[in-house]
């Protein structure tokens, strides 16, 4: 059969955006990435076709099918928002530096074969633009369930004949940790016990997704999870739900250019935090059954956010929301508590004319009147997105390069605010 994937965006591409007109209009959001991710990696659990129907057609999805086929599953097909992946032939247990390296969710594979195949060979990520983000939590929850474990040569290597379950804590808590072990229980022996868990609705759906192909997972959305191991698991066929980052991204870029944009396909119960601090701000925010309005209503004032594990402020909307109160009535402040170095935007957004200042893991924002356009740099997905939005709102012409940052995580943005109003396209 044969392999379609969507066309490679090339590397050098960059985003003109002349800046200062006003959003209006409709957009759709599409399916989330963070929740297609560990999903797809879940796929690695099962003999036979999975299905997959709201896929993203984003870099990071179309990098994990690379590193799924290299593991010698067979992806059939990839277009429109579905996926139809054979696991069947999963056999190689070696996810490799070049792909790891790119998208740091690979290391999503690690619990899943260890489960099927007893043997794991996963690249270490490293640092990355925002923070060490170690692995050590995933390791020790592995270790606890019988792994035998070892770091060589940048490489994690796992073996376990058969996991068993155990009763482990998070110190901290990991989103893609939790999805990890959550995972590898799945085909335990016996009943593994998760406290301090992630609760973020990508856990939740994954976990849901899971128990619908037949594992035994109770308490998710809870701080407690149990996970009754079972003997296999059923291909996997499901509809992934819409992108909580980027409908946050979209009710910023309404706000910030005084706009009036209706987002639809989305689920307004998954960006409250955002929504409450709109309105805090001086937004109107209209909430449907699965759309919401972002209206500009003469004001913008400057509010405080402390970025938090859900259902607190998503540390993924924290560089968009930021450029947001650049241009606010008075001083914010930023709190970022995730991680410890998200604040990459912020020597951008100043060379925009933005007043901000660090220190440790707090950034003060003092509003300005106006930003002014500027060659700029991407540096990673969101603080990518943080730049197109302030450039949205600039006086003049942005240019941003790096952009394939962007196109990891948004599914064709320039189209998207194109619709809306904006004067934006992607210089080759
Ligand atoms: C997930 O990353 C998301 N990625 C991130 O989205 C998101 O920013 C993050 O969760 C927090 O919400 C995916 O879902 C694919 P964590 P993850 O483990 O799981 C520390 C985006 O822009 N930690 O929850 O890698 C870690 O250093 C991306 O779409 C350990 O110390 O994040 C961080 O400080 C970026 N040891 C904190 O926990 C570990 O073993 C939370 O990170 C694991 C994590």
């Amino acid at each position: 059969m044969t392999v379609l994937f969507p066309r490679e965006k090339k590397y050098m591409d960059k985003i003109v955006i002349k800046g200062g007109g006003r959003l209006e209009g409709e957009v759709e959001i599409s399916g989330a990435k963070n929740a297609a991710l560990p999903i797809m990696a879940a796929m690695i659990l099962t003999t036979g076709k999975n299905k997959l129907d709201g896929v993203p057609q984003v870099r990071d999805v179309t990098t994990m099918l690379h590193l799924l086929n290299g593991l010698g599953g067979c992806t059939e097909e990839f277009n429109a928002g579905r996926i139809f992946f054979d696991a069947t032939g999963i056999n190689n247990f070696e996810a490799p530096y070049e792909l790891v390296s790119t998208m740091r969710a690979s290391c999503l594979v690690l619990g899943p074969l260890l489960a099927r195949l007893g043997r794991a060979k996963v690249s270490l990520p490293g640092g990355c633009a925002i923070g060490a983000r170690p692995l050590d939590l995933h390791i020790r929850g592995l270790e606890g369930m019988g792994a035998k474990i070892r770091l060589v040569q940048g490489y994690i290597y796992g073996e376990a004949k058969r996991l068993r379950g155990v009763r482990y804590y998070f110190d901290t808590v990991t989103v893609t940790g939790t999805a990890n072990l959550i995972m590898a229980a799945t085909l335990a022996d016996g009943e593994t016990v998760l406290e301090n868990v992630a609760k973020e609705p990508e856990v939740v759906f994954l976990a849901d997704v899971l128990n619908q192909s037949g594992a035994k997972i109770k308490g998710h959305g809870t701080d407690l999870v149990t996970i009754q191991g079972v003997q296999s698991l059923k291909p996997i066929n499901c509809n992934i739900f819409p992108d909580r980052i980027e409908t946050g991204t979209y009710m910023i870029a309404s706000a910030i250019t005084r706009g009036d944009v209706k987002i639809t396909n989305c689920i307004p119960k998954q960006v409250e935090s955002l929504t409450l601090k709109l309105r805090q701000s001086g937004l109107i925010v209209e909430e449907g059954e699965t759309s919401l309005r972002v209206i500009y209503d003469g004001q913008l004032n400057g509010v405080n956010i402390k970025t938090q594990p859900h259902p607190g402020f998503a540390t993924d909307l924290q560089a968009q929301f930021m450029a947001l109160m650049t241009l606010a009535q008075g001083k914010s402040i930023v709190l970022e508590t995730v991680f410890e170095n998200r604040f990459m935007h912020v020597a951008e957004l100043k060379r925009m004319g933005a007043d901000i200042t660090i220190q440790g893991r707090t950034a003060v924002v003092s509003g300005v009147k106006e930003l002014s356009g500027a060659p700029l740099m991407a540096t990673d997905l969101r603080a990518s997105a943080s730049l197109v939005l302030a450039a949205l709102a600039a006086k003049g012409e942005s240019v941003i390069s790096r952009i394939y940052h962007i196109d990891r995580g948004y599914s064709d943005i320039e189209q998207k605010l194109y619709r809306l109003g904006a004067k934006i396209f992607r210089k080759k």
